[in-house]
């Protein structure tokens, strides 16, 4: 993020996906658009064989879901950004800065088996595998403005889980103030993480006050579009938090920790007068070197851009307006 995007895709990069998408119907109005299916058949004997099968397995059901639901409901059409775009223009710095570098470098990340190890102030800590953590949940479907702090902004159905329901299984205790997460530190599988280059220090590091975890927005996704999320994306599991620049969403989660003070999150660290704790989309607050009051909706392109007015706390004012009450929204960016 040390300067804005300069490069899109073509149009004529988008394929049969993004057809696939717009027959879809789709809700619209709605901030989160939410299906939710239960996993529990996939833990019959037959699917439980080995957990590398559940996820693939995972990734049919969700499918399936999906298709199914398209025909059933006569939703509006949403603005979902084609698969393409959303699984091409990526910010991963771990495998590169530039926008199309985490789709090239990220092809042999490998994200099973995977763990997250569970500490601080908490009384169910410890190393968790991922589909023991997923399992017993009822996946979602959500879908969701990414608006990212350098003023583009996408429309993503993430499949997932509220974080809510998951952290309360850790069983926080009262002094537990913040949550940080952790992105995998592995610099013989992340190039950007060698990089003498890289503005940000890693591993990455972002944090959410427990009130701010706890709304029902938040989410931790698996898959998207339906199906499991692709390495580029923060495969196997990232956080989604819709009213918030993009930065906040950290990818490839390994550790979830309870803290009593504030953490200090990787973007903060690299520059805080720039890329602030809260970081809440506002379109009356502008980034020092540019504007935050009109955002890119990609695909866009010189002839057609796409530019839209940017909404306070990205349209989901409703749900998290109550979060901020009373703060200066100047002060505390
Ligand atoms: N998480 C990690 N670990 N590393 C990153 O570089 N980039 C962030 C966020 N999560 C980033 C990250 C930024 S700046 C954005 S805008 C979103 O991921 C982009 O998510 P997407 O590539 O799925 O659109």
């Amino acid at each position: 993020m040390a300067k804005k995007p300069n490069g899109d895709i073509s149009e004529n990069e988008v394929t049969d996906e993004s057809a696939y998408l717009s027959r879809r119907s789709l809700l619209k109005g709605f901030g989160a658009a939410i299906v939710g299916y239960h996993p529990s058949s996939l833990l019959s004997d037959q699917m439980a064989l080995a957990k590398v099968k559940i996820r693939s397995e995972l990734d049919q059901m969700i499918a399936q879901k999906i298709n199914s639901r398209a025909k059933a409901d006569p939703m509006e059409l949403l603005d979902v950004t084609p698969y393409r775009y959303a699984s091409s223009y990526n910010n991963f710095y771990e495998f590169g800065s530039g926008k199309l570098d985490p789709k090239k470098n990220a092809k042999n990340f490998v994200t099973d088996p995977w763990t997250v190890s569970v500490q601080g102030e908490c009384d169910g800590g410890g190393i968790y595998h991922l589909e023991d953590l997923v399992r017993p949940h009822l996946l979602e479907e959500r879908i969701y403005r990414l608006r990212c702090v350098e003023a583009w902004s996408m429309v993503i159905p993430w499949v997932g889980l509220p974080l809510a329901r998951l952290l309360k299984k850790f069983k926080p205790r009262s002094n537990a103030k913040y949550v940080k997460f952790e992105t995998l530190y592995d610099p013989t599988q992340m190039p950007g993480q060698k990089s003498l280059f890289s503005t940000i220090e890693y591993p990455y590091v972002e944090a959410l006050r427990i009130d701010e975890a706890t709304n029902k927005l938040s989410f931790l996704a698996v898959g998207m579009y339906g199906k499991l999320l692709p390495n580029q994306n923060g495969a196997p599991i990232r956080l989604v938090v819709p009213w918030k620049y993009g930065f906040k969403s950290i990818k490839s989660i390994v550790k979830i920790e309870f803290v009593e003070k504030r953490p200090n999150t990787t973007w903060m660290k690299s520059n805080p007068k720039e890329y602030g704790f809260y970081s809440n989309v506002n379109p009356s607050v502008n980034h020092p070197r540019w504007s935050q009051a009109t955002e890119r909706r990609l695909p866009s392109s010189i002839f057609s851009p796409n530019i839209r007015p940017t909404q306070m706390f990205n349209g989901y004012e409703d749900d998290v307006a109550h979060l901020y009450r009373g703060m200066d929204l100047r002060k505390f960016y």
